[in-house]
């Protein structure tokens, strides 16, 4: 179906003329840095042209501005839970499959103001260093146990035999469950990312809210079983939490368990699968690494900068006002883009530089900022700092294998991803 939009007119970027282009097609997506920095110095914020799927009408992307965004939610609201929910579309076949699950109300992710500190507030004690350091030596089995199991093949299809792993083992693991649904959740956060990019054909988009149905089915026999069997995991502190005699609602409790289905898995997976492809291209840095393993957690960040997994996110303009020069009324659909601020030389010295010893380094934008930064960046960060040394210690001489890889990045307007890796190696012996 060709989809109507609005027509090609000039648009604006602190007042410069600037053109119209969609930057959510396959080409801009493909490759977007060019636009993004011609963007960034004619403004930092510039007009796009809309269609019925993609109704963001503003990108921000000069690192200011985007900081400024975020850090003033009095005038940029996140309530954008109707594009999570249908992806901006409104085809009848998904939505009757949508009806038949519990309603989607906003989660922390969403909520502004005083819902948004409340939300916050009942689920942080998951979060807490404690509960991260319990889970650490779990991780560090999972990391081995995947390893152990392509290791003496020689090669791997990284993203499926390890990658795909490890957060939804963190999720696992947060939730109290054993690991038997590993699978299954890494299948629904993968239909969840899907949809909330609202990109893909019908009959995709229509198998994509089948498995987010199952995976609703499986939420709510999970807060049934703990309601009966409370533990030491999240869904029961869900259901145990309180704040001033005030607990969270059964679909607020849904609502957290979805947002951290997708939060939790498909920005880590992607995060890890960008840095093994740079340490296989860039074989001195792997073994810079591997003499110097507190150097890990730099090259994490610069991972986090260059690569920019969750390339931007959704804001709501509150009141009319202006923004970079550019006159914004209340209600406009603008788009942080953090993969622009990222590399914005304003604030990081030759951004097109890979560089793990760049002085600010962990500056970057990717957990977002403000109220809604990322309140599982030090699980990711553990992950990672888990995954990565354990990788290089064991695995030598690495490949991509390129007649099975596909290295370019998959279509998503929030989200930035490699299709496949593929790896070849010379098993090394395990260290620890
Ligand atoms: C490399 C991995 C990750 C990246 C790049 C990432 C990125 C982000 C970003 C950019 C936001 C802010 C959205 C906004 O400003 O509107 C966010 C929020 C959030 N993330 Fe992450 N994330 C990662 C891992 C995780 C993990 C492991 C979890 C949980 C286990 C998680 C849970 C959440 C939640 C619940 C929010 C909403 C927080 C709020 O709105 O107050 N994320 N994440």
């Amino acid at each position: 179906m060709t989809e109507a939009s609005t027509p090609a007119i000039a648009g604006t970027s602190g007042g410069e003329p600037f053109p119209l282009v969609d930057f959510f097609s396959a080409d801009i997506l493909a490759s977007p840095h060019d636009f993004l920095q011609k963007s960034r110095t004619s403004g930092g914020i510039v007009e796009i042209r809309t269609s019925p799927s993609q109704r963001i009408q503003y990108l921000v992307t000069r690192y200011d501005l985007v900081k400024h965004v975020l850090l003033n939610p009095q005038l940029f609201s996140s309530n954008y839970q109707d594009i999570l929910t249908s992806g901006g579309r409104a085809d009848p076949e998904v939505e009757e499959i949508r009806a038949q699950g519990f309603e989607e109300v906003s989660s922390v992710l969403t909520a502004d103001d005083a819902d948004h500190r409340r939300l916050r507030t009942l689920i942080s004690d998951a979060f807490s260093p404690a509960r991260l350091r319990a889970m650490s030596e779990a991780l560090e089995q999972v990391v081995h146990d995947r390893i152990d199991g392509f290791i003496e093949q020689g090669r791997c299809d990284f993203m499926h035999d390890f990658a795909d792993w490890l957060p939804s083992a963190a999720l696992a693991s947060m939730m109290g469950l054993d690991g038997k649904r590993n699978g299954e959740i890494q299948a629904w956060a993968l239909a969840i990312t899907r949809r909330f990019g609202g990109m893909g054909e019908l009959s995709q988009r229509v198998a994509d809210e089948r498995a987010i149905l199952d995976a609703k089915r499986f939420m709510e026999e999970l807060v049934e079983d703990r309601r009966r069997r409370p533990g030491d995991d999240l869904v029961s502190d869900l259901l145990r939490a309180r704040l001033d005699g005030d607990r969270l609602s059964e679909l607020e409790i849904y609502a957290t368990i979805f947002i951290l289905l997708v939060g939790a898995t498909e920005t880590t997976f992607n995060t890890l699968n960008f840095a093994m492809l740079h340490l296989v291209e860039y074989p001195e840095l792997r073994d810079r690494l591997r003499q110097d393993p507190p150097l890990v957690s730099a090259f994490v960040d610069e991972v986090l900068r260059y690569y920019t997994p969750v390339a931007g996110v959704w804001r709501i303009v509150r009141e009319d006002l202006e923004l970079g020069g550019v006159s914004l009324s209340k209600g406009t659909l603008l788009m942080v883009r953090f993969d622009a601020a990222n590399r914005d030389p304003a604030q990081f010295e030759q951004p097109e530089d890979f560089d793990i010893f760049r002085k600010n380094n962990s500056r970057h934008l990717s957990f977002s900022l403000g109220p809604h930064t990322c309140i599982g960046f030090r699980l990711a960060k553990q992950e990672l700092t888990i995954a990565i040394p354990a990788l290089i210690d064991r695995l030598y001489d690495l490949k991509v294998d390129r007649e099975r890889s596909d290295l370019s990045l998959v279509p998503a307007a929030h989200a930035r991803g490699l299709t496949s890796l593929h790896l070849t190696f010379t098993p090394g012996s395990r260290l620890k």
